[in-house]
């Protein structure tokens, strides 16, 4: 028998109706979950309709714990694990398979990774100064101990609208002549004390925020995919995207309003309903927007 699976991980997925409705999953359709993270939209999307799914995360830890939450849908997905950037669907599929019905990818880190002090994510535990997703060199501890000061100043700023973020860059690189940053709560402290709790966020919060972004990649990696997945999509095929700040719904609006190849389905980004907000405050910040390439008929009828 199995283990059973911790109770953090049996998250709630975010804005799961609004995907079922914008992926229409349909008998014999096949889905990529550009992030499948612990399977909760593709269980959705898996017992909506006779679908196959193709599961992407490039986090080993969040594909194993997938595999084993859709375990009994075995034989109807395919997990790969790989940065969504990167991913080339002939490489799991045969060339003429004909594109995805559907293409989701619910951004940023699960509760798996939050959650889990040894991952570094949160400055709620302590533990390594980490934060890689997946499998890239560069962690949190050598971002802040060897990064010049004014990168890392533009890191707080661009990605965490840090307002202090050249007063912490310049604290940060004084202490760490000292001795270097190993952990989230030497971390965390450091920030604390410079700033002082003036928020109802952890002082932190948007540091932590901006270094796993930078650490991951994350804008560089959403970039190429918004550019790439619009060709992986089959006529009718739909592309929805859940961001979870504006620096990612911005590339994310922008993509797919440039893309002359999509249909905008959402002129305005669905957001969680209140009662999804109370019972689940991770779905707070979320946005969902999708498009649709469109079938050659839609296309004549607008010519
Ligand atoms: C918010 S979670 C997804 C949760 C999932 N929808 C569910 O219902 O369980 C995001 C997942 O995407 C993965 N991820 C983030 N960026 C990625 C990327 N560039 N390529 C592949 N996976 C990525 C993370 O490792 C994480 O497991």
């Amino acid at each position: 028998m199995q283990e059973p699976l911790p109770v953090a991980l049996t998250h709630e997925p975010v804005l799961l109706e609004e995907c079922l409705v914008a992926l229409a999953p349909q008998d014999g359709g096949l889905y990529l979950d550009a992030t499948v993270g612990f399977g909760g939209h593709s269980r959705a999307i898996l017992e909506a309709a006779q679908t196959q799914i193709v599961a992407l995360d490039q986090d080993p830890v969040a594909l194993a714990a997938s595999a084993q939450n859709l375990a009994e849908f075995a034989g109807r997905v395919k997990f790969v694990p790989v940065n969504f950037a990167d991913f080339n669907p002939e490489e799991v599929l045969a060339a003429d398979f004909g594109g995805f019905q559907g293409v989701l990818a619910d951004l940023g880190v699960s509760s798996l990774q939050i959650d889990s002090p040894e991952r570094g994510f949160s400055w709620r535990f302590e533990g390594p100064l980490d934060m890689r997703m997946g499998r890239g060199e560069t962690t949190a501890a050598d971002l802040v101990n060897t990064a010049p000061e004014a990168e890392l100043a533009r890191i707080f700023h661009e990605y965490g609208e840090e307002r202090y973020s050249r007063r912490i860059a310049r604290a940060l690189v004084e202490q760490r002549r000292k001795a270097p940053f190993t952990t989230t709560t030497q971390l965390a402290e450091a920030v604390a004390q410079l700033i002082g709790h003036r928020q109802a966020i952890h002082p932190a919060t948007r540091v932590f925020q901006a270094l796993r972004i930078a650490v991951n990649d994350e804008l560089g990696a959403l970039t190429r995919f918004l550019e790439r997945a619009p060709d992986w999509l089959a006529t009718g095929g739909v592309l929805a995207v859940i961001s979870f700040h504006s620096l990612e719904d911005r590339l994310v609006k922008w993509a797919l309003r440039r893309n002359p190849e999509l249909e905008i389905l959402t002129r305005k980004p669905l957001l969680p309903t209140e009662a999804e907000q109370r019972r689940n405050p991770r779905s707070r910040s979320a946005k969902l927007r999708y498009a649709r390439k469109p079938l050659r008929n839609d296309h004549d009828h607008a010519s």
